[in-house]
């Protein structure tokens, strides 16, 4: 699966959007001390940025060095490529040591891991009982009426068939995704809870996006061109509809948070 995001970790760092401050905001209301930060497949350190204004330091890892690569560099935030089942020597010698950590995140990339395992990681380094574990991860682009209509069955139908699998627990905002942790303060659940990303996007950030999707890749791989000439018309013509080159793009956010507690 790694391979998937290798191949296109350029697209990937330009194309994906970023993550409100409300988001961390809530988040870090949640965490009694804001001195340790794990931020677990960060790819190009998308959630690893945002963390590194809020907590001391930040440990971010991914099992792709070419993501990694694309990481923007922060005095704070030690970036760390792990395999994707780490014993625990490992996890002691890359992560933390037992009982350090204030907060684990997970942006965008939880359905790809190995649940039973990445959870006793979780629970071994979070500070008991206050650590918090926070999973978040965005649907698709919402851009405007004329788009959408033509996005809808781009997505549906098109590009249906080169998606993993886990890609339904995504398209299922996270609902039902196994997370055996306690709700956090003040709350009764421990989510989804919805948030929105935007960001400012021209047709070409708009094509990026699209491919930066693991989808587009194995597509590209069977031979399949899923932005064809044609298609690609077609959503030029949807997008200058409204005479603005530059739209606000919005993505759905679904934030799943828990506290460990004594286990
Ligand atoms: C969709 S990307 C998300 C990247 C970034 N967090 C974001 O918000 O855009 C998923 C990332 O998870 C990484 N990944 C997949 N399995 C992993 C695992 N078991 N442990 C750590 N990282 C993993 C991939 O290499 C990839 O960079």
């Amino acid at each position: 699966m790694a391979e998937l995001f290798i191949k296109q970790a350029e697209q990937y760092a330009a194309g994906r959007p970023t993550y409100p401050s409300e988001l961390f905001e809530f988040i870090a209301s949640k965490t009694p001390c804001k001195h340790l930060a794990w931020d677990v497949g960060t790819g190009s350190g998308q959630a690893a940025r945002s963390l590194a204004g809020i907590y001391t330091n930040v440990i971010a890892t991914d099992t792709s060095t070419t993501q990694l690569n694309f990481a923007p560099k922060l005095p704070n935030v030690r970036y760390r490529h792990t395999s994707p089942t780490m014993s625990a020597v490992e996890l002691e010698r890359n992560v933390a040591p037992q009982s350090s950590i204030d907060l684990v995140t997970i942006a965008q990339a939880i359905h790809w891991f190995d649940l039973p395992n990445f959870y006793q990681h979780v629970k071994w380094v979070l500070k008991k009982p206050h650590g918090i574990i926070a999973a978040w991860c965005y649907t698709v682009a919402e851009v405007n009426d004329s788009v959408d209509a033509l996005f809808q069955p781009f997505y549906d139908i098109a590009s249906a068939p080169y998606w993993d699998p886990v890609r339904e627990l995504v398209d299922d905002k996270y609902r039902g995704i196994y997370f055996p942790f306690e709700p956090v303060e003040g709350a009764d659940h421990t989510g989804p809870s919805q948030f929105t990303s935007k960001r400012l996007m021209n047709l070409d950030n708009y094509f990026t996006y699209i491919r930066s999707w693991s989808a587009y890749q194995t597509a590209r791989e069977k031979g399949v061109e899923l932005l064809s000439d044609a298609v690609i018309e077609e959503f030029k013509r949807a997008w200058i509809e409204d005479g603005q080159d530059q739209k606000v793009v919005k993505f759905p956010v679904y934030l799943r948070i828990g506290r460990v507690g004594n286990m």
